[in-house]
Formats: structure tokens, sequence, C-alpha cells
């Protein structure tokens, strides 16, 4: 069992201040344009994971002429409460208390699994690699804290490499400068390469099952990871093969003045029936893709933590027949825990028929001004 149960918010987006229970299972937040139904999810989302699926700059989620705002959330899990809270001000480190103690992000963010599905998905199919890479990134980070050292440690001494690269391009002494950053470089980096070789192929295989039964069995989705030194099965070679990469384009990297080879410059490679989504897919399946994605990772972060994870689906509904909306329904209840949709439109009719239980709230303008339905708020 593992649930928020409920949720302050204050000065965050245009919510001055709201308290809100939910229910354990299925949540819907439903109102007008522009109210503030993305909000909250974008709320909870950054309780479990101290970052927005929306923005990168966490200013813009303070209240326009804000320089602050503040989130607590009660979590349920194993029989513990877990009380959240994150205070987020300007110009100064966020933080972070878990029961009143202060938690490192790495730490946190392993703990409460959530998963979003958002419009702006789109992005991790459409824009360029960096979107992907920041996604896998986020998504590994969130069972393996290793992981996210690792990166950090990568970009370390990535900017100080990239630095040795522009600062001393005419020193004599620069190769000798270079080795060990080379050294450091290829040994951070091959790790991270092979976190997310295996992170790519079991999210294939997940979302290649999700896809095949939301969209049928005919079109093949497919996964794949492209490094820039090559991928390899085994980390040695790819720790030879990136060695080599560096040696042999050293010269470039001299005149362009920075790292040329290295995880920072990989990409995920999506495909339907072999045709990268980037460029052949329709705006349909360019979602399906997403969407599959998306469901792909709340399957690995069960495996992963033992633990439903909660599930945010902003405006996903609209879109989907009764067959796909009713199979997405099922979907949400065999694999995730706790869910929150958002929707323009009613759905309660098709919820009466498939749901028990669940909890309606209707948004506007920044406040819940109804709560209905649900057996077990
Ligand atoms: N930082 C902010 N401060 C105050 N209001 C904001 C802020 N960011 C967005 N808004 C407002 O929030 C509303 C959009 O909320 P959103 O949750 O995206 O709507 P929807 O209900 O359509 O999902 C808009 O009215 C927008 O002006
Ligand atoms: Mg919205």
């Amino acid at each position: 069992m593992y649930y928020l149960t409920n949720l302050i918010l204050k000065q965050f987006r245009n919510y001055e201040s709201q308290y809100v229970e939910f229910n354990r299972g299925l949540n819907i937040f439903v109102g007008s344009n522009a109210q503030g139904k993305t909000n909250i999810l974008e709320a909870i989302y950054y309780l479990s994971v101290t970052r927005s699926f929306r923005t990168r700059r966490d200013q813009e989620l303070t209240q326009i002429g804000n320089q602050l705002f503040f989130l607590k959330g009660v979590f349920l899990k194993e029989e513990f409460y877990h009380v959240v809270q994150i205070s987020y001000q300007r110009n100064s480190p966020l933080k972070i208390l878990s029961n009143n103690e202060k938690v490192e992000r790495f730490l946190h963010i392993q703990r409460f699994p959530v998963v979003v599905f958002s419009p702006d998905d789109l992005m991790i199919i459409r824009d360029s690699p960096a979107i992907r890479r920041r996604f896998l990134n986020l998504e590994i980070s969130k069972f393996k804290g290793t992981y996210f050292q690792n990166l950090k440690e990568y970009q370390r001494v990535l900017l100080q490499r990239n630095r040795l690269l522009k600062e001393n391009r005419y020193n004599s002494h620069l190769n000798k400068m270079l080795d060990p950053w080379d050294q450091a470089l290829v040994n951070v980096g091959t790790k991270i390469i092979h976190d997310r070789i295996e992170m790519v192929e079991d999210l294939g295989k997940k979302a290649q099952f999700f896809f095949n039964q939301m969209y049928g069995e005919k079109a093949n989705l497919t996964l794949n990871y492209r490094c820039s030194v090559g991928c390899f099965e085994q980390p040695d070679e790819t720790r030879t093969k990136f060695h080599g990469a560096l040696s042999e384009g050293r010269r470039i990297e001299l005149k362009r003045g920075s790292t040329m080879y290295g995880p920072h410059l990989d990409d995920l490679k999506i495909a339907i029936n072999g045709n990268n989504t980037r460029y052949y897919s329709s705006q349909g399946q360019k979602r399906a893709a997403a969407l599959s994605l998306k469901m792909a990772e709340a399957m690995i972060l069960k495996e992963k933590t033992g633990l439903n994870p909660v599930i945010l689906l902003d405006d996903v509904f609209s879109e989907f027949d009764r067959v796909r909306k009713e199979y997405l329904l099922l979907f949400l209840k065999e694999n995730g825990g706790q869910c929150f949709l958002t929707s323009a439109v009613d759905i309660d009719d098709l919820l009466k028929k498939t749901e028990k239980d669940y909890k309606v709230m209707a948004v506007e303008q920044g406040r819940i001004v109804s709560e209905t339905g649900g057996l077990s708020c």
C-alpha cells in the first residue's frame, strides 16, 4: 500500500492556499481550461521528484509576484506515514523535509515513485536528443541512486575537460594534462552508458507490450540506445572504444574546444515498424509512443521499488475511444497504484460503469470548489 493521502499547496502557481484529501485509488480533477488542474498534478509530481514536468525553472512555480512556494503532503507507505515538506525560496537551496528530517534530493526521489503523462511528453519523441537523455536520466535516478551520483560526477569531469580543451589549446603539456580527465570521463561515462542500455532494453520490452495491448498487434514499437562511442555488450569493450575515440578525436576536440564523445551526446531511438517516430510518425503515433514509454516506466518502477507508482495523467482521456479508455483504466489498476487524472470533459459516465471507488474534485481559479464521489476518500 502506497499513496498520497493529502496535500497542502501554498503560493504554488495559481493556488494561494489549498488543502485537499485524496482517494487511495482514483482521483479526478475536472474544470474548464486554465483553472489549475495541471498545476495540482505538477505539485504532486514536485512533491515526489522535486522537479516540475513542465519547466526547469522553479521560479515559474511560485505564484506570480512571489519568491517562494511551499508544498506539504502525507504519503502512506507500507503502513508508515511520511510527511514530506518542500520549501522553495528564490536563490536559496531547496529544502526537503521528510518527517521533519532533512533529506538529500537523490534519496528523496527514490522514495516516492511517480509517473506522469502529459501533453508535453510529446517533446520526448519530437525534440532534440537532450530531452530524451533527460528523460532517461530522471527515470533511472528514480530507482538507482548511484546513477544520479555518477551523472553529477560525469558533468563535473566533462566541465573540467572542456575547460582544459578550450583554455590550453596551445599548451605543449596539454596531452599530459588531459590524460587523467580522459580516464575519469571514460570510467564514469561507461557506467552511465551501461545503466542506460539496460534501462532502454527493459523499457523497450514493456513499451512494446503496452503499445500492442492499447493500439493493436500490428505495429511494432522499438527502442534503441544510440552511443556516440558505439554500443557494446560488455562495459570493458565500451571503455576501450571510448578511450580510442577520445584519442583519435583529440585534434578535432581541440579545434572545437569541447568533448565530442560520451553519454552526453547519446540518444534514444524510438521507432514504429523500424521508422524513427521523431521524423516519420503521425501526431497520433507520437502520442501513442510517448504514452507507451511512460506506462513502461510505471511497470519498471513497480518492479524496482516494489511499490505501485502514483500515476498522473494530464488530459489523456479525451482523445481515446471507449475501448482504449477502458483498457487504460484496467492497465492502471494492474500496474499503477493511486491515480490522478485531469479532464476538461465529463468522464463520470465511463467511471460510473467501470469504477466503484473514486473521487472527483472540481477546480476553479486555483481552488478546489467541490469534492464528490468515492468510497474511501
Ligand atoms: N506562477 C503562476 N502564478 C499564478 N498563476 C499561474 C502561474 N502559472 C500559471 N498560472 C495560471 O494557472 C492557470 C493554468 O493552470 P493549469 O493548471 O495549467 O490549467 P488547466 O486547468 O487547464 O490544467 C492559468 O490561469 C495561468 O495563468
Ligand atoms: Mg491542463
